[in-house]
This record gives structure tokens, sequence and C-alpha cells, in this order.
């Protein structure tokens, strides 16, 4: 088991493919076999315990996928690591593990619509409690938590409004009362961010975004502690969102180059942020790089870099959204986030589409607002292409 002994871009090429494997090969092979074989039955048997090393069926685990399981352990400096079929199946498997009726759990308003979803329509349901703060009341969400709760569910920054949450401040009331904190990490990367330093039991990513980074590949993983890990994998192998092979490797080939992509991707996007903060067309830009932001300080104090999302919005209506947007020319209007192309979409299209629009209200997303991922493309061409957009209106 590799050690977090190496700098992160290192690991992001080595972690989970040190040891040449039976082939020789030195990409990982991609293992399309549902199941392994063995001759001795005997032998089966303790794999099949957990008493040996190896495999039995790929729902449960599979050697390229426990490679990519490798790569998140080691980048999020975690005891363990699994994975799942998308983000979402990350982050529905970890909360219905933990949130049986009766349970309590205490999270912010502004988390991605999918786990909004889950917070407001889905765990109520099952009779698991749901409490809701306002995402950057600190002290509201230490009352919330010092009133009990079993789990504490973050997201930082936030999708699509970019809000920040101290992780340390918010861990520390949690662990007095004895609750698990997640934090979806999707935003920050582990290149960014490492949760579980900043006291986090459970770090998701949907791998869908920059890890995998190029629009081609869904996938979900989550990190932390062994215990932990191991009640949501046996949640999850039973559920059956696994990963399978195909996917495992692209995310995993994508992460070597992570750390490259990240570090282009924070330039970038605070260049991008700077400039739309005094363009006259536009209301409002959120980004946590930027000094006039208001989580600016704690992004600081937790953060390597403010990565490659920002939202901003025009000074206008959603009219002005639809005639904007089809104007710039380095883009793809699509519902996803940190890939190498830039992306940009209006959150009821994209990470808010699951919510009503007194839903979106509620959480304080204007209508004209648009979530702008900043690809790896010359920052130069982007900011030409932002610029020309803008004097369309
Ligand atoms: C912050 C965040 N978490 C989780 C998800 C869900 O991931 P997936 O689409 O892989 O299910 C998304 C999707 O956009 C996201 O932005």
């Amino acid at each position: 088991m590799q050690q977090p002994e190496f700098k992160k871009g290192t690991s992001a090429v080595w972690a989970g493919e040190t040891d040449i494997n039976a082939l020789g090969t030195v990409t990982t092979p991609i293992v399309n076999s549902v199941a392994f074989a063995y001759h001795d039955p005997e032998h089966w048997h303790q794999v099949s315990l957990g008493q040996a090393p190896g495999f039995i069926y790929s729902r449960n685990t599979n050697p390229t996928v426990a490679a990519l399981e490798e790569k998140i352990r080691v980048l999020e400096n975690a005891e363990a690591a699994t994975s799942f079929a998308t983000g979402m199946a990350a982050i529905s498997n970890t909360l219905f593990t933990f949130l049986t009726p009766g349970k309590k759990v205490v999270s912010v308003k502004d988390t991605y619509g999918g786990a909004s979803k889950i917070f407001l329509d889905f765990l109520p349901k099952y009779n698991a409690q749901v409490q809701l703060c306002d995402t950057t009341d600190h002290e509201a969400l230490e009352a919330a938590i010092a009133g009990g709760c079993d789990l504490v569910y973050l997201e930082t920054p936030t999708n699509p409004t970019l809000k920040i949450i101290d992780i340390k401040r918010i861990a520390a009331a949690a662990h007095k009362t004895g609750a698990i904190v997640v934090v979806d990490n999707t935003f920050a990367t582990p290149i960014n961010q490492n949760p579980l330093a900043l006291g986090a039991d459970l770090v998701i990513h949907s791998a869908t975004k920059f890890l995998c980074g190029h629009s081609d590949a869904m996938g979900g993983l989550l990190a932390g502690k062994k215990e932990l890990v191991q009640r949501v994998f046996n949640f999850r192998e039973i559920n059956g969102a696994s990963l399978q092979a195909d996917p495992a490797y692209m995310i995993a080939r994508g992460m070597k180059t992570l750390e490259l992509r990240i570090e282009r991707q924070n330039a970038s996007a605070l260049r991008i942020a700077e400039y739309l903060k005094t363009h006259s067309k536009v209301k409002d830009v959120f980004y946590p790089g930027l000094s006039t932001h208001k989580g600016h300080n704690i992004a600081q104090s937790q953060m390597r870099g403010f990565g490659g999302i920002m939202s901003f919005a025009l000074d206008g209506n959603y009219d002005m959204v639809k005639k904007f947007l089809p104007k710039l020319k380095l883009v793809h209007l699509a519902a996803s986030l940190g890939s190498v192309h830039t992306l940009a979409g209006p959150p009821r299209t994209t990470s808010h589409v699951e919510l009503t629009e007194a839903q979106r209200q509620m959480l304080g997303i204007p209508e004209a607002l648009i979530r702008y991922s900043v690809g790896i493309e010359n920052v130069d061409d982007l900011l030409q292409d932002l610029n020309d957009a803008l004097a369309s209106l």
C-alpha cells in the first residue's frame, strides 16, 4: 500500500499503479470480467471471506476499479476508499447507510441539486430528520449540531454560488456531539483542498467532474475512516451502484493530469473572475479567489487554490442569459463542469434543474446566474470570447 510520501502530482500518476502487474503492462489493464476463477475452492472461500487478497465478483471489487480507489485514498490521505457508478450514488449510498429512520442530518441549503433533492424529498419519507441551515451562517450550523445529530453534510465551495464553509470549525462542533462529518470535495479536488486533514471523517467526489476531467466517464468516490468506508461499501455492494472497469480506467487516466489541469484552471479562473468583476453588464461574480468574496479568508485558510468554477449574474433577467449564452464560442452549453472544455449553463438547467423555481429562489439562486467552469484553453482566448459575447448584449 503506497503511503502519501510523494507530492500530489506524483501520487496522481503513480498511486494504485506502482506494482508491475501479471502482464507487465505499464498502464492498468481494463479488467472487464464479471467474476474471477479459482482452481482451489478453499482459496476461493478465503478470498470471499476477505482472509486472502483477490477478487470474486465485480459488483463488489475489481482490479481496475481498485487502482482508482487507491489513487483517491492516497490523494485524500485516507485510511480507505471505495467507488460508485456516479457521484450521486456516492452521496446517496453514504447518506442512506448512516441515516436510518429516526437519525438526523444537519446540512446547508446550498448543496448540489441532487443532494438537496435527497434532503428535501427522499430522507423525510424514510423518517430521517433533516435540518438545513443558511450555508454561511456558522453560528446557526453550530447551534443545529449542538441540538443533536448523527451526520453533518457539507459541500464547499458550493454549487453554484461558490459559498465557503469553515470545515475545521464545523467538524469540531460535530465531533462534540459524536456526529459523522461528510464533505463533498468535488469543486475543490484533492489538489486544492483535503477535508479529512481539516477534521472531516469522509470525503466524497463526483469523479465525473475534475477527477476524470474530460467529460467522458461517470463515477463517484468516497474516502475516509476505514470503519465508515467499510459500512458504506457493505451497503453499496448489495445496493449495486458499482463503478465499472471501463469508466474507472478513464477516470484514473484523467487523474494522471489532475494537478496540471487544476493549476491551469485555478490561474485562468482567477483572471476571468477579476475581469468579469469590472464589467458593467455583470452584476455579481461569485469566486472565492476574489478578495471581495465573503468567504475569501476562510477559503485562503483551507484551500491551496480556488478552483476552476465561478458563477456570475448578468445585470438583467433570464432573457438576457438566453441571448448571452449562444454568443459564447468557446464553451459547450452543457450540464456538467470540471472538464478540459469550458462549460457554462444556468443553474435552472444544470445543477438545480431538479428543483422548482420557488425552491431555487429559497436557495438564493438568481435566475440571471450563469455557472462558468473554466477549461484548459488559453485564458486569453476565453477572455476575448467573454468580452465579445458581453459586448453583443
Ligand atoms: C458538487 C457535486 N456533487 C455531486 C454531483 C453529482 O455527481 P454525478 O453527476 O457524477 O452523479 C455533482 C454533479 O454536478 C456536483 O456538482
